[in-house]
């Protein structure tokens, strides 16, 4: 490269990239080698998309769907977002002005954060929390402030510790239930209290909802943006990635106050102009479509989470929670005598399992490792069979 011309900003120099994405590369690269990887890395469901999703974007197609759609999205989709919000989640957009459809959740997050935040403005994170928060708070100039929130956090230490990171420079809090990596599922109360915190404070609040549907043992994801007060203050996002296993189509959505929208729609318009045609008409399909594959799927993974919890708490060092929601175990591996970085790349060279570690979702995370069970039921053995052999010879 010639000189001085290979140098990126650096605002994008000083980014981390995503370690699990990274990973799952690495894995996918190791495989194509030969290894027997098993890759337990990425949250990517291993269920085949729903044939009524797929028909309904074959249809698209044939008929010749094949071009821009406007901006915001088709307006069936952002008609059947509207709905399901207000029915599902209690939180009411206007389809005309309020929602968004993007290539992927990722996208609205990434958008969402261009668009709210001045460089020095501080985001609320609570500890541990998906990897790719605390980067598009910082590529937007923001500054990520972490609040430890795990399942032994009381309503009481939430508030002390909400109200301790809170500054006049304070605009956002992002949350996420249930959790990417704990799989914690929020309480009505815990969700209450960030209500109650995010209006005494004047904060907007981001709430990501792509595991909504992921919950076991009866639990319900409470929508924060259905609670009193919040309409105007708060924007969610949320796809189909999960719920439906689509991960590949890149359909995600935000719904937010319509001058906050109408802003979110300029950069949108700007960079992607639109989400993919036909993808629009298969997420209608998918949203207007019967449920029973998403509970299908989510009762396959509560068997696998029972499963891969109880067989990680066997293997001496390893202490697993019981996760509430999403598709993760979230083990502690102090007691293995590793760091969570270590554990992580030996594991890979020594018995070619692919893991996440802790770090990588912030500081709670540290001696910890996040798997995936969005795997097939051999793979998640065959994983467990392996980590139990690292194990026993380190
Ligand atoms: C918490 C969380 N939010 C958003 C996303 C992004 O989903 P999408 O595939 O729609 O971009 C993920 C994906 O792993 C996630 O874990």
């Amino acid at each position: 490269m010639i000189e001085n011309l290979s140098a990126a900003a650096d605002r994008v120099k000083n980014l981390a990239g995503s370690p699990t994405v990274s990973i799952m590369d690495k894995a996918r690269r190791l495989k194509a080698a030969g290894m027997p990887v098993v890759d337990l890395s990425g949250g990517d469901p291993d269920f085949p998309t729903a044939p009524h999703v797929v028909e309904a974007a074959m249809a698209a197609l044939k008929s010749g769907f094949t071009h821009y759609t406007p901006s915001a999205g088709i307006p069936e989709l952002l008609q059947a977002i509207a709905h399901k919000l207000a029915t599902e989640n209690g939180a009411k957009f206007d389809p005309k002005s309020e929602i968004i459809v993007f290539p992927g959740a990722k996208q609205a997050l990434y958008i969402a954060t261009q668009t709210l935040l001045n460089p020095g403005d501080e985001v609320l994170l609570f500890d541990p929390s998906w990897v790719s928060y605390a980067p598009c708070v910082q590529l937007a100039g923001g500054l990520p402030v972490y609040v430890k929130m795990d399942l032994q956090t009381s309503l009481s230490e939430l508030k002390t510790r909400l109200e301790e990171a809170i500054t006049p420079r304070t605009r956002l809090m992002i949350i996420n239930s249930p959790n990417n990596p704990s799989g914690q599922v929020w309480t009505q109360e815990q969700v209450e209290l960030v209500a109650e915190v995010a209006q005494q404070a004047n904060l907007l609040v981001l709430s990501d909802e792509i595991y909504e549907t992921l919950v076991y043992d009866g639990r319900k994801a409470v929508s924060i943006g259905g609670l009193p007060g919040m309409a105007g203050r708060t924007m969610i996002i949320n796809g189909l990635s999960k719920s439906h296993a689509m991960t590949g189509w890149r359909l995600g959505y935000i719904a937010a106050p319509a001058e906050l929208a109408r802003q979110m729609l300029k950069i949108h318009q700007h960079s992607t102009t639109c989400a993919a045609s036909f993808v629009q008409k298969a997420a209608v399909a998918a949203l207007e479509g019967p449920r029973d594959y998403t509970d299908y799927m989510v009762g396959r993974y509560r068997l696998r989470r029972d499963k891969l919890v109880s067989q990680l708490n066997s293997i001496p060092g390893i202490k697993c929670e019981l996760p509430q929601g999403a598709f993760y175990a979230f083990p502690n591996i102090a007691g293995t005598g590793l760091a969570d970085l270590d554990f992580t790349d030996r594991l890979l060279e020594a018995e070619a399992v692919a893991v996440t570690p802790g770090v990588a979702f912030g500081p709670a995370g540290k001696g910890y490792v996040r798997l995936s069970f969005a795997n097939a039921d051999e793979i998640l053995d065959e994983g467990a069979e392996r980590i139990r052999r690292f194990v026993s010879n380190l």
